[in-house]
């Protein structure tokens, strides 16, 4: 039989076609994506990336929970535009330990990727309780709920546990510790503040939501925004990347 008319058997045949083609696609796509998770270069190491704090991670929670990401981006593409409004275009190693990434597909809203310092504490509680109260036109959805509702403290040690199984550091430490860290971010009297920052260096520990009380999911949202694209120093990350 020629090798034309075997081939025939194929063309005869679109179940035998869809199973040839899945084989071939199978051995192509294997070939390109499984060194992905071998090589120790596909995510460059960068300096400063840390795991998120319990209550940043709680904010993130709140942050899925709520739907952000169908409005709001978090990654900036290496073109002109997009770096000269939002900043240094997104770094694999800054989406390393989110799971899932936010990366989003849409922008009703502008990128998030270093909203992180850019408004103060004050301006997001206003915002993000009647976002018409600063933008006028704006159709972002007000939240004002989430300050009154107290954040799930609970879950966290758990959730900082199944963030290890699938590949966050966090230390043994960090997950005993995960609630007192979680009160100890939202108040910066806490006793436990000096211990919290030792866990987690350069994380900020302040009264998010400006109220006295336990932490409400309006400080874990405003923690999770505040450090978001603040962890690289991009000085010194193009220095030693030799973009400059
Ligand atoms: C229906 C779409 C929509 C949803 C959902 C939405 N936003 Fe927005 N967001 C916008 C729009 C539009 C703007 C720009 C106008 C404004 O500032 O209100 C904005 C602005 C922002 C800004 C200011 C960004 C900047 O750089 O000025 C932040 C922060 C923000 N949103 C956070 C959130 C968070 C957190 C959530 C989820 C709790 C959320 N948004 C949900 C549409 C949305």
């Amino acid at each position: 039989m020629s090798f034309w008319a075997r081939h025939q058997v194929f063309e005869k045949n679109s179940i035998i076609l869809i199973a040839g083609i899945l084989a071939v696609i199978a051995i192509g796509g294997l070939v390109e994506i499984t060194p992905l998770f071998y090589l120790k270069s596909t995510i460059e190491v960068v300096d400063g990336i840390r795991p998120y704090t319990p209550l940043e991670l709680a904010g993130r929670n709140i942050y899925v929970r709520e739907g952000c990401y169908l409005c709001h981006s978090q990654m900036i593409r290496p073109l002109r535009d997009e770096v000269e409004r939002y900043g240094h275009f997104s770094l694999a190693a800054e989406s390393m330990y989110d799971h899932p990434f936010q990366w989003g597909s849409k922008r009703t809203g502008p990128d998030l990727a270093r909203v992180g310092a850019k408004y103060s504490d004050d301006w997001h509680v206003t915002h993000l309780t009647n976002p018409r109260a600063i933008v006028p036109q704006s159709v972002m959805p007000g939240y004002p709920f989430l300050a009154e509702t107290e954040v799930d403290a609970s879950i966290m040690a758990a959730h900082l546990g199944t963030s290890r199984s699938v590949g966050v550091p966090y230390t043994d430490d960090q997950i005993a510790n995960a609630v007192a860290d979680l009160k100890a971010q939202a108040d910066p009297d806490n006793a436990g503040v000096d211990a919290f920052t030792k866990r987690y260096p350069k994380a900020v520990a302040r009264n998010f939501d400006g109220r006295p009380g336990a932490p409400t999911e309006m400080d874990a949202l405003i923690a999770y925004l505040q450090m978001l694209g603040t962890l690289v120093d991009f000085k010194l990350y193009n220095e030693k990347a030799n973009l400059r």
